[in-house]
């Protein structure tokens, strides 16, 4: 993968509270927390919010962006489409260039819209063509079920079998990370019979990050398509789509890009794909050429570019807290953030590693190129009351059948306190 590996000495860690709140002091990310509004539980405790991954927390500049939406619709209603800050009917070209860093795409390769299963299954019916011998869908065991429903329904549209069509690569005898080569193997034993793989880019169950650019090259040297989930991934780890030449990618905005429930999610499409006009695909006037769309011809012309997969017109109370987030990403850049996420994860596994070394395995890989903000935690055991325990303490994880606790430190708005103060309280509930 083309992202350096960040190695991280944990010798100068030091298990003082005191300590954490040195890396605190020194840490120059440590205002942007200053940025959102965190949670509170219901008796209006302040708590540690560790569930960036699941829904990150507000930005404040939300408010006033949402606001700014409501008094435009409130005082211009229709002629806000064309006139004031944000006209809504090029709202989703803001996006274009913080999405494109943020995923490392052209401008032109990405698009805001929809929700990420919506895109998702977009994509399927332009990428996945099954033609002749070239039928199969390659995917990883374990991925996020969702994604499982869709290509499966896909394959069921087409009135064809899942159990013949879709292959699911696992990883070794008893582990719970892959290799690459689980997947470059995989994919070479299915050969010409292999006509797309889709996998989760950041795994939402072990939080593993996978070597996205192998994984692509893999599948195309079998002259299968490539694409990503990249849920997980997204404003957490470093992405060069279109320089790892992945055919297509989507993502949702409400994790780490604190976009909000329910968000518009975004999708990338490789240019050489995104300027291919014959591409099939699902029309709908808004991947119509914006400037002849509202001469309501008769013919269907998408527009260059992963505009023309967009369907409808902007959902705006969705988008604009987009604005808000990506505005932040921007400012601090993700090399930044990526240091700090880095640094937290490590410091927090090397916390656990004190206060509760026998009762609680990270299954996240240790590699820090193999890893994002999230720590994947197995408790043998009652997790699920951990989880509880925890959540009683203030401490805000999740949990994922049958023994994971999920815990995501966010280089944003958690501190190194934070991560300190949540290794004693799990090691307390942990050894009684
Ligand atoms: C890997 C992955 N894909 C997709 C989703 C959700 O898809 P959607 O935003 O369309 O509900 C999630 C949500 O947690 C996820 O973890």
């Amino acid at each position: 993968m083309s992202t350096a590996p960040v190695e991280l000495s944990v010798r100068d860690f030091s298990t003082d509270a005191a300590y954490s709140r040195h890396l605190d002091e020194s840490d120059p990310l440590a205002n942007c927390r200053e940025a959102f509004e965190l949670p509170r539980d219901a008796s209006g405790r302040a708590v540690t919010y560790l569930v960036g991954n699941s829904l990150g927390p507000m930005p404040r500049a939300t408010r006033t962006l949402l606001q700014a939406e409501l008094d435009a619709w409130g005082g211009m209603a229709s002629e806000g489409r064309f006139r004031g800050a944000w006209p809504w009917y090029k709202h989703h070209e803001w996006f274009r260039e913080p999405l494109g860093r943020l995923v490392g795409a052209k401008p032109t390769e990405v698009v805001a819209m929809n929700g990420l299963s919506v895109n998702l299954h977009l994509m399927l019916a332009s990428f996945w063509r099954p033609q002749g011998k070239r039928v199969r869908i390659l995917m990883e065991a374990g991925a996020f079920p969702s994604d499982t429903y869709a290509i499966e329904s896909h394959v069921r549209v087409r009135g064809l079998d899942p159990a013949q069509v879709v292959v699911q690569v696992k990883p070794g005898e008893g582990q719970a990370c892959f290799e690459t080569a689980d997947f470059t193997k995989a994919i070479e034993r299915e050969g010409d019979a292999l006509a797309l793989v889709l996998v989760g880019g950041v795994n939402y169950f072990t939080g593993q990050v996978l070597d996205m650019q192998a994984i692509t090259t893999a599948a195309h040297k079998a002259g299968a398509m490539c694409g990503f989930d990249l849920a997980h991934a997204v404003g957490n780890v470093p992405l060069s789509l279109h320089d790892w030449n992945c055919d297509f990618a989507c993502w949702c905005s409400y994790k780490y890009l604190n976009a909000g429930p329910g968000s518009v999610a975004g999708c990338f499409v490789h240019e050489r794909h995104a300027n291919d006009l014959e591409r099939p695909r699902f029309a709908r006037w808004w991947g119509n050429d914006p400037v002849e769309r509202l001469r309501m011809l008769d013919e269907f012309v998408p527009v260059a570019g992963a505009d023309g997969w967009q369907l409808t017109n902007p959902p705006i109370l969705s988008a604009a807290p987009l604005r808000a987030s990506l505005e932040l990403f921007d400012r601090v850049g993700l090399a930044a953030l990526r240091r700090k996420s880095l640094a937290l994860s490590a410091y927090m596994e090397f916390m656990l590693r004190h206060t509760a070394p026998k009762a609680c395995t990270v299954i996240t890989p240790a590699a820090t190129h193999e890893r994002g903000c999230q720590l994947s935690i197995r408790i043998p055991g009652d997790a699920r009351g951990v989880v509880k325990a925890l959540h009683e303490r203030g401490f805000w994880c999740d949990f994922r059948e049958p023994d994971v606790v999920r815990a995501s430190p966010a280089p944003l708005f958690n501190r190194f306190a934070e991560a300190h103060a949540f290794a004693h309280a799990l090691g307390e509930i942990l050894t009684g």
